[in-house]
């Protein structure tokens, strides 16, 4: 869809259930570097991985209603359960350009596989939606693509075990089965997943390709935009407020995480009430 009338200096909206989508907001700064963020994190309802479709579609829609009234030019769904439940149902109410983490993940993952054999790992919800394996096989209906849930990977991220025994530990137990199956590539499907890579590689070993959606996702916005005249040409002067971070709750505790991933300096995190949306 072509989107005109839009103000190609305006923020990008980026949402997710939490802390998590700050790797996807780290990544849209490393490549699209002018671009100013309006961020949301729903740290009073995470998580969203356990939760119905329409609990997280509910959740999303009040998400992105915030977002509009932040006067966003486009918005970046970080969250892969978000954009495994409920992006459908928003993209179709919303006339700025929207995009999720899934298809890029899956895009990219088929293009770098060389046996056809993709492993995709997320949330209960996302990988329960079947939604990357049923891109994948959209897009090459030669593939084969083996989900697994890995549910506690998201606190062991949060208590800050990204290098620990435990983590090795529950990774080899989640990853066997994949393993088993010989595949060569594996999607990092839910926004944590990226932080604990090294030990996640460590178990699957180097013959199988790692994709972090959230770079890819970057890349696609940035074409996005572009495509819709909307990439931001002018650098941020200094002291501009170019990242804003929103919460639902314990802003504190988001911005200490925040800032351990964020080099950036995350100055402010403020609360909202966003059930009011
Ligand atoms: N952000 C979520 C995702 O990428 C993980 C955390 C949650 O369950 O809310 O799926």
């Amino acid at each position: 869809m072509e989107h005109t009338g839009l103000d190609r200096y305006a923020p990008i909206g980026v949402f997710d259930s939490g802390v998590g989508g700050l790797t996807v907001a780290r990544e849209i700064m490393r490549q699209i570097p002018n671009e100013h963020i309006v961020y949301f994190g729903d740290t009073a309802r995470v998580p969203y991985g356990s939760k119905s479709k329409e609990t997280v579609t509910k959740y999303s829609e009040q998400i992105v209603r915030f977002l509009q009234t932040q006067h966003v030019k486009a918005i970046v769904v970080a969250c892969n359960t978000a954009s495994a439940c409920a992006l459908d149902t928003i993209e179709k109410d919303i006339d700025i350009p929207i995009i999720g983490v899934v298809k890029p993940g899956a895009k990219v993952a088929v293009s770098v596989t060389q046996n056809g054999k993709i492993g995709v790992i997320g949330t209960a919800a996302t990988i329960d939606s079947h939604i990357y394996s049923d891109y994948i096989q959209q897009l090459d209906p030669s593939m084969q693509s083996i989900g697994k849930a890995c549910p506690l990977f998201c606190p062991l991220v949060e208590e800050g075990l990204w290098e620990d025994p435990v983590t090795d530990e529950i990774a080899s137990r989640y990853l066997s089965e994949l393993i088993d199956v010989g595949i060569d590539t594996l999607i990092l499907g839910c926004t944590h997943y990226p932080l604990i890579r090294k030990a996640i590689g460590r178990i699957v070993g180097e013959g199988v390709t790692l994709v972090n959606p959230a770079y890819e996702t970057a890349l696609e916005l940035r074409a996005l935009l572009n495509s819709n005249g909307l990439l931001n040409d002018r650098k941020p002067e200094l002291g501009a407020n170019q990242y804003q971070f929103f919460v639902s709750d314990a802003a504190e505790k988001f911005k200490t995480f925040a800032n351990s991933i964020i080099k950036y300096g995350i100055l402010t995190a403020k609360t909202v009430h966003i059930e009011e949306y």
